[in-house]
């Protein structure tokens, strides 16, 4: 079986890999609705990493002018730890900086330990926290920041 990831952008025949995803990573995953725009909307793009046959991550990109938000990130459970979270936004470095973004943001849960890992290990800082962001179970949200060179 192949290995290494291979990060592409995503087309409207990806979302139900990508709803798998999304399902078996969060308590309050997006719809398919909410899917379809960042696959499809102005100003957003996805990107998803195959390993072999398997859509096993993704990520999603949305912006304006020059700023970038990563509005959402997720492995398969069995895909994980793998470094493919890791490629994806290092793929979506390079993509922000072809768009010309000067920097990208994001926000993750408090308690999310692993994902503050990889985007802190992806040269990403906590710059603030947003109270009661999240629902479903409520908590916080702490605002991550990379600037772009
Ligand atoms: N515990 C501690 N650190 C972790 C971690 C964990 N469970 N998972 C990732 N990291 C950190 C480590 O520093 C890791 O490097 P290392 O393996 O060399 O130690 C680094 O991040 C890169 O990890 P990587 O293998 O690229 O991440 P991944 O492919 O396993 O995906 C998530 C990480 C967060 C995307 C994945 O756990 C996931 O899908 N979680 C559920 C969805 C989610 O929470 N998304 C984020 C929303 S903001």
């Amino acid at each position: 079986m192949q290995s290494e990831p291979l990060v592409s952008l995503a087309v409207p025949d990806d979302i139900p890999g990508l709803l798998e995803i999304e399902r078996a990573s969060f308590s309050d995953p997006w719809t398919e609705a909410m899917m379809r725009a960042q696959v499809e909307g102005e100003g957003r793009l996805m990107t998803l990493a195959r390993v072999g046959m398997a859509v096993a991550g993704y990520a999603g990109l949305m912006y304006v002018l020059d700023e970038g938000y990563i509005s959402n990130i997720a492995v398969l459970p069995e895909f994980r730890r793998r470094g493919i979270a890791s490629a994806l936004i290092g793929d979506m470095l390079g993509r922000a900086k072809e768009l010309g973004l000067s920097f990208l943001t994001l926000e993750v849960r408090e308690s999310n330990a692993p994902a503050r890992a990889l985007y802190s290990a992806s040269g990403f800082s906590d710059v603030g926290i947003r109270r009661g962001y999240y629902e479903n179970p409520r908590g916080n949200a702490v605002l991550m920041t990379r600037f772009i060179k």
